[in-house]
């Protein structure tokens, strides 16, 4: 008898990996994965605790299933992720019929704890130790990094695929959870990230997105040195197979000369950069701890803009962090518009308990001017993206075809001709008619049409007439 399994993720790119990887570890123990809490034996949320708001979606999703559990006492519940780290056995009290609580270190052990709850041994929880709770070493050895080797069939798409390279954050900016949800800053070693990608290749991946919140501060040091990020992306690049590679979350202060000069020279390796600027006020980098002045987060662009002609660069931003003036945002908008970044995530300040920040500065930017200054920046940011787009109407892009686009979803186009979406090399999302035998193609496209988040574009047909044949014969 088949089992089914429901997971709801929430939060960013890890969480998704991680997801992937549970489902991936339950099918061997015989999951099925089912688009409904309703059909399944075990119900999971994959959490996530950056801003309050995405923690309050979980609680209210826990809190719809409180009759659920009581109408079925077997199905299993559980709480793994960030927000398990963070709230541990709150969980329980705030949620008493959820019986699991699994840290983002500990996803290895959820095959096994499912078990032992089915069994009757009551509700588990398994996180990591706190980051003031023990020797550093000791710290590090209980956030596990949760890597095993993955199949085929287990992943959404088989032709892209995220690989960790690193997990925690040693960072520390105030305002952020993350480092004490996630541990310490670890490298993988690269003859695993490079044995991943190999499996990866072999089972017809095309693409692959390196993983690490700081992904650039990656180093794994052995006996025979180190090991940095352009070092790593020159062994990943002779991975046959693989076309190309991505990798996210930049820090600004380790963007170094090497790196841009490995994705420069390496064709592989996509020319879009992730470097998350936060701010363009001095006075607030200075308070979130950033490690960099406005002045040096220019000088970086200048150095991409330098080494890496075409190359596009997003960004995140927080507005209303604790004493934010006016002045402070209008440099953060005059940073917006000097860097013209290709998309720029832009987050409300949302204070998190046990944080520098939580403990340092008071939250007193009013919700209304968070609010105003979010939709400001974005219209900055939608005007410049509008723009952009629109000046690449006529040009032709390599794009990677990643599967239906989400209007051919929404219509449930099951026919061979649907509409397609893709990115291209410098990842900017495209959409086009097409054959669904194209999914996992890469194709020219020529662009003639564009809004602010996407290219519109027809498969450029390859012209066979009279002088081709002449060349021919
Ligand atoms: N490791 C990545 C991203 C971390 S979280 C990096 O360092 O860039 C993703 C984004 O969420 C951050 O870049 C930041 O803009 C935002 N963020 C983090 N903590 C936040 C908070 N307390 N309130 C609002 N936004 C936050
Ligand atoms: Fe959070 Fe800063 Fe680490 Fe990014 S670098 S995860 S924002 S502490
Ligand atoms: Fe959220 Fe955890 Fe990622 S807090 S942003 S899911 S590392």
């Amino acid at each position: 008898m088949p089992k089914y399994l429901y997971i709801e993720t929430v939060g960013c790119q890890m969480n998704m990996l991680d997801s992937e990887l549970v489902v991936a570890d339950l099918r061997r123990q015989g999951y099925e994965l089912v688009d409904s809490h309703k059909k399944a034996d075990t119900i999971l949320f994959n959490t996530c605790s950056v801003r309050q708001h995405a923690e309050d979606k979980v609680y209210s999703a826990l809190g719809r299933l409180k009759h659920v559990k009581r109408d079925h006492p077997d199905k299993i519940i559980g709480v793994m992720g960030c927000m398990a780290q963070k709230d541990q056995k709150l969980i329980f009290q705030r949620a008493p019929f959820v019986d699991l609580i699994v840290g983002p270190g500990q996803l290895h052990q959820i095959p096994a704890l499912i078990e032992k709850v089915s069994r009757g041994a009551g509700r588990q929880m398994e996180v990591s130790l706190g980051r003031k709770d023990a020797p550093l070493a000791q710290i590090k050895r209980s956030h596990e990094s949760f890597d095993p080797l993955r199949t085929v069939e287990m992943r959404p798409t088989p032709y892209q695929a995220y690989v960790r390279i690193m997990i925690g954050c040693d960072k520390f900016c105030t305002y952020c959870i993350v480092p004490s949800v996630r541990g310490p800053e670890q490298s993988r070693p690269p003859e695993h990230v490079e044995m991943e990608c190999r499996k990866l290749a072999d089972e017809g991946c095309k693409e692959i997105v390196l993983l690490g919140q700081t992904v650039n501060s990656y180093r794994y040091r052995d006996d025979h040195g180190t090991t940095r990020l352009s070092d790593l992306l020159l062994r990943l690049h002779d991975v046959a197979g693989i076309e190309r590679i991505k990798f996210v979350t930049n820090y600004p202060k380790d963007m170094t000369d090497d790196l841009l000069q490995a994705v420069r020279d390496l064709p592989k390796v996509s020319p879009y950069l992730h470097v998350p600027a936060q701010s363009g006020s001095n006075r607030m980098l200075e308070r979130m701890k950033r490690g960099y002045t406005v002045e040096e987060y220019r000088e970086m662009m200048a150095r991409i803009n330098e080494t890496l002609v075409d190359a596009t660069i997003s960004s995140d931003f927080i507005v209303g962090f604790s004493g934010e003036t006016e002045e402070d945002f209008q440099q953060t908008i005059e940073l917006v518009e000097e860097c013209r970044f290709k998309n720029s995530f832009i987050f409300k300040y949302s204070e998190r308990p046990s944080t520098k920040g939580a403990e340092l500065y008071p939250d007193d930017v009013p919700e209304e001017v968070k609010k105003r200054r979010n939709n400001e920046l974005l219209d900055v940011q939608n005007a410049i993206s509008d723009e952009d787009h629109i000046a690449l109407i006529g040009r032709t892009f390599e794009v990677l075809v990643e599967g239906p686009s989400k209007t051919s979803l929404k219509q449930n186009q099951d026919g061979p001709l649907l509409q397609l979406t893709g990115r291209t090399h410098c990842d900017r999302i495209v959409v086009f008619d097409g054959n669904r035998r194209l999914i996992g193609e890469m194709l020219s496209i020529a662009i003639h049409d564009a809004s602010g988040q996407t290219l519109f574009g027809s498969v450029v047909t390859e012209h066979v007439g009279p002088e081709v044949f002449e060349l021919q014969t």
